[in-house]
């Protein structure tokens, strides 16, 4: 498995989500599927690339026929709730430009997180026969939080331990906002060709260099299995110091 992260340091926000939008464009096209699969991320590092991917002329690079989305966590409340991360996408660009049959959704209505967690390895797992050979992503959104953790995978949770399950519920949040969780698991955020984090901004300083410097962080064991690991920074969030030597001006 491959180990090693591919750091790209681009100017500031707005370019970061042009940055991400064409790789995600290219991870689309690359896509030896007939049907292309993306895991978006929440929080709101990637609202701006959202928004980006449903003006033009970005809207109209995307085959939005042979795409499906999915998401690599949500918090677990309504949609209409402003900290549901699927309620953000479908606002910013879902709703508007993907069929909704391609748009699968964590069930946050279940009875319970781990509810929807079995329902949403199901989806995934139906998805996976679809996709035959080939990783079951083309490309995973992930963001970091202040602990280091990745979609909901906080550590010391038990989740972010998981070897086995695809989705995971998590009944309890390690930071804000503290509600239960629906997460997908490090081994299947793994399944990808291209696993793409996305960090702006000088909060995020610190918990880079934690993860750059190779701390046992849920964040920092997050590797695409069979692809590229990938570090989409901008200038004001890079450490003082990287430990990885593969870090590219973008
Ligand atoms: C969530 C996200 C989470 C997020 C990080 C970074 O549900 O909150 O999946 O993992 O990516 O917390 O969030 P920001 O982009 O808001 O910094």
């Amino acid at each position: 498995m491959t180990t090693t992260r591919k750091i790209i340091v681009v100017k500031d926000g707005p370019t970061l989500a042009e940055a991400a939008a064409q790789r995600m464009i290219v991870a689309i096209e690359r896509s030896a599927a007939q049907i292309a699969a993306i895991c978006l991320t929440g929080g709101s590092t990637p609202k701006r690339l959202y928004e980006l991917l449903a003006s033009t002329p970005w809207r109209n690079r995307i085959q939005w026929n042979r795409v499906h989305w999915f998401f690599g966590d949500d918090r677990f409340v309504p949609q209409d709730d402003p900290l549901s991360n699927i309620g953000m996408a479908r606002r910013a660009f879902l709703d508007a430009c993907a069929p909704a049959a391609n748009v699968h959704m964590i069930r946050t209505h279940a009875a319970t997180p781990e509810e929807a967690a079995r329902l949403y390895e199901q989806d995934l797992r139906t998805f996976a026969g679809l996709r035959g050979d080939g990783p079951l992503f083309d490309l995973v959104l992930l963001g970091v939080g202040p602990d280091g953790h990745t979609a909901s995978l906080f550590p010391g949770f038990p989740a972010a331990s998981e070897t086995k399950l695809w989705v995971a519920g998590v009944p309890l949040a390690n930071v804000a906002p503290f509600v239960p969780r629906v997460s997908l698991t490090l081994p299947c955020l793994a399944l990808t060709s291209e696993m793409l984090f996305l960090a702006a901004g000088h909060d995020k300083r610190a918990i880079l260099d934690r993860v750059f410097a190779g701390e046992n962080l849920p964040a920092a064991r997050a590797h695409a299995t069979s692809g590229e690991t990938v570090w989409l920074i901008d200038e004001a969030a890079v450490p003082q110091k990287t430990n990885d030597n593969s870090a590219h001006a973008g």
